[in-house]
Parts: C-alpha cells; sequence; structure tokens
C-alpha cells in the first residue's frame, strides 16, 4: 500500500476488484512517450526554478531516456500496483534514479499530466487523420477528373430525379469532406493550449504549445479538445455513412451502377454468388460507433462539478478508439473508392426519358409559359405516356400539341441527356464546365489544408 503514491494517509487495502475497476493503464500507456516528453519538459522547468540542481536534472533525464528506451523496445515491464501511465512511469524513474525521482513531482499532479499527455497525443493524432482524410479527397477528386463524361441518373427520395454526372455525385462526398477537413484543422488549433500555467514560455516552447490557459481551474479539467474532436469525427463518420450507402444502394444487383473490387469485399458461407459489400456496411456502422463515444463521453461530463473528477478517467477510452477507428475507416474508404469499377452500361440503362421530364417544362419556359404551367403541362405528358403505355420521349407532337400549342418540331432536342446536364452551367452545376470548375477548386482546397 505504501507503495502507492497517495498511500502515505492509508492503512487499509483497496478492494481487488476496485483496483481494477480504477486502473487505466491498458488503456493509457499509448500515451507512455507523450508522457515522458511531458516530464522532461517539467524537469527542465523545475531546474530553472530552482527546484532541481543541474545533477538532479541531469539524472531524471537520463533515468526518463532509459524509460522511453524501455517503451519503446517493448521490455517495460507494466506492474498490477501500477494505477496508470503516469503511475507507472514514475515508479520507474524511481526504481532506475532513486529517491530524486519524487522531486519531478514538485507542484504537478496526475491531474496535470493527464491533460498535457493528451492534448500531446491528440494533436498528433489529428494530424495523421487529416492526412489520410485528405488522401480520400484526393481519391474522389481524381476519380471525378477521370470520369467526368459519365453520366447516371441523380435521386431524390431514392426516386429518379434528373440526370448528373458521375463525377458531380463523387465531388458532393468530396466537398463535405473538405469541410471535416477544415474543422479537425480548427479542433487541432484549439488544442493548442498549454494547461500548466505559471511555468513560463520555455516550457510550452519546450512542448511546442501555441499558448497557455487562463485559469487553473478551467485548464485542469476542461475536456472541450476531446468532445470538439468527437464531434467533428461523428459528423466525419455520417458523412462517410452516406457515401458508404449511396454505394452499397449502386452496388444491388437492381442498380448495378458500381462493383467494388474483391479486396473490399467478402463472400457468403451459403450462397455462393455473393459478393457482400461489407467494407461499405462496416464504415456505416462504424458512424454509430463513434456517435455512441461522443455520446458517452458527453454523459460523463454532464454535472460534473468544478476542476478535476476521477470520472475524467472515461474520456481516454472513448477518443482513443475514435482515432483507431478513424484511422482504419479513412484507408478502407479510400481504398474502395480508388478500386471500385463503375459500370458505364448499367448507369445509361438507368438514364430513362422520364429523367428529361423537368427538362420538357424547362422548353415551354423557354417558349414563355411561366414556370408552375409548364411544370403542370409537362405533368400530363407524363400523365398520358402513361395512359397509352409508352415512354414519354415517344409521345407524338400532335400528343404534346393537345397538353400546349407551344410545343414544336423542336421539342425532340429535350430528349437528349447530355444536353440536359449541360443545361446546369451555374457554379456547382452538372454542366461539364462547372464540374471541371469543382474540381479545380477542390484541388486548391487541397493544397492548403
Ligand atoms: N489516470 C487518471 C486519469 O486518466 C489520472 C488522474 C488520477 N488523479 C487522481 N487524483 N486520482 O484521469
Amino acid at each position: 500500500l505504501t507503495n502507492k503514491l497517495w498511500g502515505g494517509r492509508f492503512s487499509g487495502s483497496t478492494d481487488p476488484i476496485m483496483e481494477m475497476l480504477n486502473s487505466s493503464i491498458a488503456c493509457d500507456q499509448r500515451m507512455s512517450e507523450v508522457d515522458i516528453q511531458g516530464s522532461m519538459a517539467y524537469a527542465k522547468a523545475l531546474e530553472k526554478a530552482g527546484i532541481l540542481t543541474k545533477t538532479e536534472l541531469e539524472k531524471i533525464l537520463s533515468g526518463l531516456e532509459k524509460i522511453s528506451e524501455e517503451w519503446s523496445k517493448g521490455v517495460f515491464v507494466v506492474k498490477q500496483s501500477d494505477e496508470d501511465i503516469h503511475t507507472a512511469n514514475e515508479r520507474r524513474l524511481k526504481e532506475l534514479i532513486g529517491d530524486i525521482a519524487g522531486k519531478l513531482h514538485t507542484g504537478r499532479s496526475r491531474n496535470d499530466q493527464v491533460v498535457t499527455d493528451l492534448k500531446l497525443l491528440l494533436k498528433s493524432s489529428i494530424s495523421v487523420i487529416s492526412t489520410h482524410l485528405l488522401q480520400l479527397i484526393k481519391t474522389l477528386v481524381e476519380r471525378a477528373a477521370i470520369e467526368i463524361d459519365v453520366i447516371m441518373p441523380g435521386y431524390t427520395h431514392l426516386q429518379k430525379a434528373l440526370p448528373i454526372r458521375w463525377s458531380q455525385f463523387l465531388l458532393s462526398h468530396a466537398v463535405a469532406l473538405i469541410r471535416d477537413s477544415e474543422r479537425l484543422g480548427e479542433v487541432k488549433k484549439r488544442m493548442n493550449v498549454l494547461h500548466l500555467l505559471g511555468q513560463g514560455a520555455d516550457f510550452k516552447l519546450e512542448l511546442d504549445f501555441a499558448c497557455i490557459s487562463l485559469n487553473s481551474m478551467d485548464a485542469i479539467s476542461e475536456r472541450d479538445f476531446v468532445v470538439e474532436l468527437l464531434s467533428v469525427a461523428t459528423l466525419l463518420m455520417i458523412h462517410l455513412s452516406k457515401l458508404a450507402e449511396d454505394l452499397i444502394i449502386f452496388s444491388t444487383a437492381e442498380f448495378g451502377f458500381v462493383t467494388l473490387s474483391d479486396a473490399y469485399s467478402t463472400g457468403s458461407s451459403l450462397m455462393p454468388q455473393k459478393k457482400n459489400p461489407d467494407s461499405l456496411e462496416l464504415i456505416r456502422s462504424k458512424a454509430g460507433r463513434v456517435f455512441g463515444r461522443l455520446a458517452a463521453v458527453l454523459m460523463v461530463l454532464k454535472g460534473l462539478p468544478s476542476t478535476y473528477n476521477k470520472d475524467l478517467q472515461e474520456d481516454k477510452e472513448a477518443v482513443f478508439d475514435v482515432v483507431d477507428t478513424l484511422t482504419a475507416v479513412l484507408q478502407v474508404a479510400t481504398g474502395v473508392i480508388s478500386t471500385l469499377q463503375i459500370n458505364k452500361e448499367n448507369m445509361e440503362k438507368a438514364l430513362t426519358p422520364e429523367l428529361l421530364t423537368t427538362d420538357l417544362a424547362l422548353y415551354l419556359v423557354r417558349k414563355g409559359m411561366p414556370f408552375r404551367q409548364a411544370h403542370a403541362a409537362s405533368g400530363k405528358a407524363v400523365h398520358l405516356a402513361e395512359t397509352k403505355g409508352i415512354a414519354i420521349n415517344k409521345l407524338t407532337l400532335e400528343d404534346l400539341k393537345s397538353i400546349s400549342p407551344l410545343f414544336a418540331s423542336d421539342v425532340s432536342q429535350v430528349f437528349n441527356i447530355v444536353n440536359s446536364v449541360e443545361q446546369y452551367t451555374a457554379v456547382g452545376g452538372t454542366a461539364k464546365s462547372s464540374v471541371t470548375a469543382q474540381i479545380e477548386q477542390l484541388r486548391e482546397l487541397l493544397k492548403k489544408q
């Protein structure tokens, strides 16, 4: 018991199940390196403040270096009594250099260490996630550039709406993901605040933080940076889940627009013909998992009093799980997009004439009819074609003239898919020029991330 960091005032021992519940080392040992980094910077600050002599500082630093080596070689032995990574490193330091190790804790608690460590680790985790995210966006954008001439139906309510370029679909997802990338950058910027006050500019520089917290009570207990990261991660995952769901639908035999590569599909143990889009289903499901982690942390924070409470230990499992999930999911999504095959014939086959009904209305608008009336007239044409049991483009000019005298022989030009996508030349539209402009803008934005 006396070997516990806080054992001085205790005479009884901890219940073993309580000990298990209390221990966070299994999860937080991934902060071993940043914990040592933080301790090294702190020891230097203590020496400057006159609390450590030069020799003591050297001893502490070489001890910490040795521990860092042990972690990186995988030979650090975690003991059952090590509650968390901070305790484990401190215990080991004492074993290596003796009682001087105890001086390192002057004016610093594990509550301080945990915030510094977590911020240091998450800053680099965000960089890794951002790199994978940018790779995914780039993959979408470059694919859109290559396949710009492919046209397919666009859907609302999952019902055929208007013809679109396949690239317009890919870019719609890239644009959402660029916003996520910007949000990640903002979270990282706000995370870049050293919570240890009063340690001076050197300490901040040593650990590469941009500034220092304004208030100690806020600094020790705020987990805004965890909540922000989890929120941004949740929104990102929701975007990925939408992309996944679209592609799952497009990969069914009924649509047959895309075929996933074998690398991202699995088979059925019963039905030999099956090729299941498991990669996409997993991406979709991980969105639920990530949101669950966000909800868990918010619930832990709700109702906590000021400063540190042990409840805060719970945040790490959540945020590390989300970091790992995103790292895997983003790479799989990039793999899916870069290897999937598109089936142009099936897309073309699906471009049925009713997709041009809006164009028929726009034709009448160009002839001077107000849009609402034109919409009704075009709707009547749909109805007439239905009652005749033919496609809308098979109505004769006489049929159309019976609906409106404004229809003339040039109406035949309406029933042309390429003309249809080419008429939307405004910013963000489906015309080749608009899609090309989107691609160029996204390429520029990617350079700035
Ligand atoms: N492992 C703990 C955490 O993650 C460290 C803080 C423990 N502090 C304390 N005063 N009991 O939050």
